[in-house]
């Protein structure tokens, strides 16, 4: 029942996302310079909790663009309406739905779908990650130095020690790829499908990431904060990989040299 409601509100609001990319909609910016919410957001996260209501009405929801329904529920629905939304107002296709189901504060199911590629990725703990029905799994890449690497840069730039751009800039200086596609869940997912070896990103929310991060460990990868501890939703710095370039990922993100194997 969870599963078909999380795959019902998922499919709806993706199939509304494919609607409006042949319409005009409206955008309209939140704070910062060019972070945007388009009416297709808002659209979609109205779907999205018609259904969750609809099945559920006493579970909690947090979402990017609504915020917190707080009840006195175990279940929290963790939703981006769009993930990538700056590609979805500029007619780029590489944008998606993503939604977590928490339960008692741990991911429990996710799914995240991008339907201008008709790309869905979904994972229940215990049950393995699947690509449009079909078990996925991370990369066997076994070196930091031959791995293709993806990240995401906030909206604000952060000004910090061992921030984006030094990362970065590490990284690219050692020839190793990193692509930037413009949304972390369908990052996370890719490193999943072991498109991607690895992903970081400095400043995250949980609607970012909760799904992709379910979706990475049930493929056999793994997720942490940029200590190295267990992945928590709540937490801004994420790092995600196939688990064996891991640590040395941690490293060169923490302010370490890309080692040349
Ligand atoms: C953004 C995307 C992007 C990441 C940003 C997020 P949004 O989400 O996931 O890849 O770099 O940090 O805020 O605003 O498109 O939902
Ligand atoms: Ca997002
Ligand atoms: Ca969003």
């Amino acid at each position: 029942m969870l599963k078909q409601v999380l795959l019902e509100a998922t499919e709806s609001a993706a199939a509304l996302m494919k609607e409006y990319s042949t319409r005009s909609f409206t955008i309209s910016n939140k704070e910062g310079i060019n972070n945007l919410v388009t009416e297709v957001d808002h659209k979609c996260e109205e779907v999205i909790f018609g259904i969750i209501k609809k099945n559920f009405p006493t579970h909690q929801i947090l979402s990017e663009e609504s915020g917190e329904i707080i009840q006195d529920s175990n279940y929290k629905w963790i939703i981006d309406p769009i993930d990538g939304t700056v590609n979805f107002a500029n007619r780029i296709p590489i944008c998606c739905v993503s939604i977590a189901i928490e339960v008692d504060g741990k991911i429990e199911m996710g799914a995240v779908y991008n339907p201008f590629i008709g790309e869905l990725f979904f994972a229940q703990r215990g049950y393995g990650a699947t690509l449009n029905d079909k078990p996925i799994h991370v990369s066997k890449t076994e070196h930091l130095i031959s791995s293709c690497l993806v990240t995401g840069f906030p909206y604000t730039y952060l000004d910090m020690p061992n921030g984006p751009l030094e990362v970065f800039s590490k990284f690219i200086r050692r020839g190793v790829p990193v692509r930037r596609l413009g949304s972390a869940a369908i990052d996370l997912c890719w490193v999943a499908a072991g498109r991607f070896d690895g992903f970081f990103e400095h400043k995250l929310n949980a609607w970012d990431s909760a799904a992709g991060f379910l979706i990475i460990e049930e493929a056999g990868g793994k997720v942490t904060d940029m200590n190295g501890k267990h992945y928590n939703p709540y937490q801004p710095g994420i790092i995600a990989s196939n688990g064996i370039i891991h640590d040395d990922l941690l490293r060169v993100v923490q302010g370490g040299e890309v080692e040349l194997i």
